[in-house]
């Protein structure tokens, strides 16, 4: 988040989660932020763009209810402050972080993107699992397109894959992430980072 933080200027920070799916990850995120920010996230737009290709995930994700065994892997302030009891099995996500985070429907094989403005941080996980080399390339490619660049490198994670010799992807080590129990899970970041010559 200090890194991130630092690239957004005018307290305005967009992020996109892209391939949502049931909202885990984007909730995820959300939580992070609010989290991070604490009372200073009055002063801050940060809302979360959340697509996905299916109408029913989205749906679900849009109802924000979730089993108490997927969110048990949580930590437990985390489970008190962000979420409320739904009924018996299931627990609900405040509204606080359901009004943070905004559902669109989107297919990424699409050519145009349809987006104004450039994000700081696309995340995208377990998704290109779905398409081909050739479609991840263009995804790739309009991804970079959509992601706001920087003239350093981030000292975040370590380089997995290199696109255009200007593209690093990250893989982050976290333990909360996309489907609540993804306990030590990979989570891979696609970010802006602008290659120095020497790289
Ligand atoms: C395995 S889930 C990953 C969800 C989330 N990123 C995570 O890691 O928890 C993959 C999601 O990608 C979505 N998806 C597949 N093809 C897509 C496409 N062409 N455009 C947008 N979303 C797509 C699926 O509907 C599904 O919800």
């Amino acid at each position: 988040m200090p890194d991130i933080v630092k690239k957004a200027g005018n307290k305005d920070l967009r992020i996109w989660s892209a391939g949502c799916s049931s909202g885990e990850e984007p909730y995820t995120l959300a939580i992070i932020i609010d989290e991070f920010f604490g009372k200073e996230k009055l002063f801050w737009d940060s809302k979360i763009l959340a697509t996905d290709i299916s109408s029913r995930m989205l749906e679900k994700a849009q109802k924000r209810i979730y089993g108490n065994e997927e969110i048990a892997a949580l930590p437990v302030n985390w489970r008190l402050s962000y979420f409320s009891k739904y009924d018996q099995d299931r627990s609900v996500i405040s509204d606080r972080i359901r009004n943070e985070v905004i559902f669109r429907r989107f297919n990424l094989m699409e050519k145009c993107f349809p987006f104004k403005r450039k994000f700081h941080v696309i995340f995208c996980r377990n998704v290109m699992i779905y398409f081909n080399n050739e479609t991840k390339w263009e995804l790739l490619e309009n991804f970079q397109c959509f992601a706001l660049q920087q003239k350093h490198q981030s000292p975040v994670g370590s380089g997995l894959q290199q696109h255009n010799c200007r593209t690093l992807f990250h893989t982050w080590s976290v333990q909360h992430y996309g489907r609540f129990s993804g306990k030590g899970e990979l989570l891979i970041l696609f970010q802006d980072f602008l290659l120095n010559s020497s790289n």
